[in-house]
């Protein structure tokens, strides 16, 4: 058995300190059991998230020094556009602040009361924005997406067949464009192959219909159709990006994900599209040149998205989360198969299987995992839903605990730590019950709202 290998070394360290479990007792309860509302001085590892967190390099610390501060037209900017063109082949570039300002342009540009975005999976801030302008989204994930152990490669694959149903039916004046999300971040981070999005992108020419990529999460679906889709073995990152790219007609991104550890972007190569979304960033963001990010975050990006194209960079992440899928699988603890991306999804229906979803036991298993080991995961559940139009609770299709893997953050001993604590907790799985509201926000609740134990 090969064991993950860190292709880097660490030149900057930040102390942890795993407060005593009373304290941990005390500070999951002041933060009404949602680990979101805990200070980060209180978490020894923080698997809540990738996005902002991923350990920054020697060369990008070295370009953020130079970068150029001047309102508009700064060399920063010209630098990043450069990049992008380089690695995207997309000539127009719209910079925003992060991901989901680069939503709420796209939703306000292309959404109206009645569109239908099709997609493979939502993203929470997605469907927010889409469903804020009066849109609606439908989701055709592959139905192997669904379920939470299996084979597939390719999980994140769109399901052609209901889309086209769905393209023939709608047609382009309901749905102004599709969607797809690389590395599929809801369902545990999984991949499309080159080929889904190939016949993606053929419905999408045939009925008129724009294909709009969210590419957060791209370089873990890079290195997974590298590695599983037999046509792209032996291409480089660099010719799979393109591949992607030339199929898409406007890409987005959270840098916090892609690239860097801030920011956000949205590319095309047709100037129609450039110009009818380019007077929302001097609106909600900033001047072109800049909107909304720094010029120092600018400069990480653009060395950032050089490491995206770097197959030890890339590989690094995924192959820690395939060695804690094994090490869960050896020991019965229910996981995401296979391996995704972005981190160790824990499937907590299985994993709480007395704990009703109305009682959201991923949200409890987050909270438990806590106080076992001062980790933080994040809920991946029926929490982070929003109740629909009556307010009624629409459950997840899954249950998951997220616990990220933040790029060259943790060392492999960390990571099995975390392992250790986690089958600690599976074999005594009886101790965790459910969770109730004592204060629920109406939109994405997850990030504010507080719980009790039932
Ligand atoms: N799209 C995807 C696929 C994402 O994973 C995220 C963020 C966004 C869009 C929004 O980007 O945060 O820069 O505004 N995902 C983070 C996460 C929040 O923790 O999974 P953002």
């Amino acid at each position: 058995e090969t064991l993950p290998l860190e292709m880097h070394k660490v030149r900057i360290v930040q102390k942890l300190q795993l407060p005593p479990v009373e304290d941990r007792l005390q500070r999951m309860a002041e933060a009404g059991n949602n680990t979101f509302l805990l200070n980060n001085r209180d978490v020894f590892l923080d698997m809540l998230t990738d996005s902002g967190v991923n350990a920054m390099s020697d060369l990008q610390l070295a370009a953020m020094m130079r970068a150029d501060d001047s309102y508009a037209g700064s060399e920063t900017f010209t630098r990043m556009a450069g990049k992008i063109e380089e690695i995207f082949g997309k000539e127009f570039f719209l910079p925003a602040h992060q991901g989901r300002a680069c939503e709420n342009i796209l939703a306000k540009t292309f959404v109206k009361p009645g569109s239908i975005i099709p997609m493979n999976f939502h993203f929470t801030t997605t469907k927010a924005h889409i469903v804020l302008n009066g849109g609606e989204v439908v989701e055709l994930l592959h139905p192997e997406g669904l379920q939470v152990e299996s084979t597939f490669p390719f999980k994140g694959n769109m399901d052609v067949e209901a889309l086209e149903a769905l393209l023939v039916e709608k047609g382009r004046e309901k749905i102004p464009f599709v969607r797809m999300e690389a590395g599929t971040n809801l369902i545990g981070g999984q991949p499309f192959s080159l080929e889904n999005l190939r016949l993606v992108k053929g419905l999408c020419v045939r009925h008129g219909v724009l294909l709009v990529l969210d590419a957060s999460l791209l370089t873990d679906n890079l290195h997974f159709i590298k590695e599983r889709e037999e046509e792209c073995r032996d291409w480089s990152i660099r010719r799979i990006t393109r591949e992607i790219s030339d199929l898409s007609d406007i890409i987005y991104f959270s840098a916090r994900k892609l690239g860097s550890a801030k920011g956000g972007a949205i590319c095309t190569h047709r100037e129609d599209l450039f110009r009818s979304m380019r007077e929302l960033v001097t609106l909600y963001e900033g001047f072109l040149t800049y909107g909304g990010m720094s010029v120092r975050e600018m400069e990480a990006i653009t060395v950032g998205l050089d490491d995206a194209m770097d197959e030890d960079f890339i590989g690094q992440g995924p192959q820690f989360i395939e060695f804690m899928v094994k090490e869960f699988q050896k020991s019965g603890v229910p996981v995401v198969t296979p391996a995704g991306g972005l981190g160790c999804h824990l499937n907590a229906r299985a994993f709480l299987d007395h704990v009703p979803q109305a009682e959201y036991p991923a949200g409890a298993l987050a909270a438990a995992l806590y106080l076992v080991g001062g980790i933080r995961g994040m809920e991946r559940g029926t929490l982070s839903e929003q109740r629909d139009a009556e307010g009624r609770e629409v459950f997840s299709s899954m249950e998951l605990l997220r616990l990220a893997i933040p790029r060259r953050v943790f060392t492999l001993s960390q990571v099995k730590f975390v392992i250790d604590r986690v089958q600690w907790l599976h074999a005594n799985r009886h101790l965790i019950g459910g969770l109730r509201f004592v204060e629920e926000p109406k939109t994405l609740r997850f990030f504010f709202g507080r719980l009790e134990p039932l």
